[in-house]
């Protein structure tokens, strides 16, 4: 199906970036349009053709109606990893209920909304919780949905792995919470790659896809890797419950960005690779990159982490 228009929130971010790489390739000559909070938090996608970046608020169903009008589809990334349950739960949940009514009202009915792994209503953390609420809301506003529930995704930009390279480069030795929690980590060219095959085939509507790569790993392990790869494996020193808790709840009060939280901690209770009943990266003919394939091209000492890179090469004047 050829795509014209595209809305894709949360475009500015880590996945976004792919996503906006690879539709663009894909559909020359798409209009994306990704609406931010700041324009800035876009500034740099301003490279790829036909992008127009909008400062909006998409929790206004009247602002989102407009953003919708004419588009072929609408992709929704926005997430958060640290906050309130209250603001869990506008980002995860209320936000896909304005979106379906605002696509509706527009008279747009296919969407891809990204949820996470582990997402369920007995989940441990306010985002698995609220990530499942906002499944349900989704399923339940009457559009042409697909949903997407990655695992742990890296790449060039990615938060975790370039945290652990940047610890290790910094610190003697790495203390780990939730150590032995397993992880199916996949490529963020992957992620996106999913979400362009699930838009393409409308037979694809109304269906979950578990989104993992090819190897289940331990956080150890993915901490070990990190390590290597950047130049700096440091001894760890798993933590025991208590002290991992502890870990959190004080980086948890830093103000600013923020490392970790509690309930990131309560999120790693449950792993997060497919459960199996679920179609998975194969069924849409995805043959998953590994960490250590893709890794070393961001973490190995002197690479930078310019995640549209690949694009400003391919297309240089
Ligand atoms: N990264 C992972 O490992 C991972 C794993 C599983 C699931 N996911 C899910 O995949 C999706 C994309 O993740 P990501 O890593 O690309 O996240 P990200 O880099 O943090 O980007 C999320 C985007 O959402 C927007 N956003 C954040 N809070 C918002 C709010 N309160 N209201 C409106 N917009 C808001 C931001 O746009 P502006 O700042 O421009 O407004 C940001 O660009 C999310 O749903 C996430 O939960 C990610």
């Amino acid at each position: 199906m050829q795509m014209k228009k595209i809305v894709v929130l949360g475009g500015s971010g880590f996945v976004g970036h792919s996503v906006c790489e690879q539709l663009t390739r894909r559909y020359p000559g798409v209009q994306l349009v990704v609406p931010t909070r700041r324009l800035v938090h876009a500034g740099d996608m301003r490279v790829l053709p036909s992008i127009e970046i909008v400062q909006a608020d998409v929790h206004d169903a009247v602002a989102l109606t407009r953003l919708a009008r004419g588009c072929d589809a609408v992709v929704n990334l926005v997430g958060i990893l640290h906050g309130s349950a209250a603001e869990f739960d506008v980002a995860h949940h209320k936000l896909p209920q304005t979106l379906t009514r605002a696509m509706h009202a527009a008279g747009v009915s296919r969407l891809v909304h990204l949820s996470a792994l582990g997402a369920a209503a007995y989940a441990p953390s306010h985002y698995l919780r609220s990530k499942a609420a906002g499944e349900e809301a989704v399923k339940a506003g009457g559009v042409a949905y697909t949903i997407l529930r990655p695992s742990l995704i890296f790449g060039a930009g990615d938060r975790l792995l370039n945290l652990f390279a940047r610890l290790q480069a910094v610190a003697p030795v790495l203390p780990l919470a939730a150590s032995h929690v397993h992880v199916q980590p996949v490529w963020v060219g992957d992620v996106a790659a999913a979400v362009l095959a699930v838009l393409a085939d409308p037979s694809w509507a109304g269906r979950t896809v578990e989104v993992a790569g090819p190897q289940v790993m331990s956080l150890a392990e993915v901490a070990r890797l990190a390590g290597r790869l950047s130049g700096h494996e440091r001894r760890q020193i798993a933590l025991p419950d208590w002290a991992a808790r502890m870990q959190a709840f004080f980086l948890g009060l830093v103000p600013g960005p923020k490392l970790m939280t509690l309930d990131n901690l309560d999120s790693l209770k449950v792993p997060s690779v497919p459960g199996g009943r679920l179609p998975t990266l194969a069924d849409l003919g995805i043959k998953p990159a590994s960490m250590a394939a893709v890794a070393p091209s961001y973490l190995a000492a002197g690479q930078n982490e310019a995640r549209l890179d690949g694009w400003r090469a391919a297309h240089r004047q």
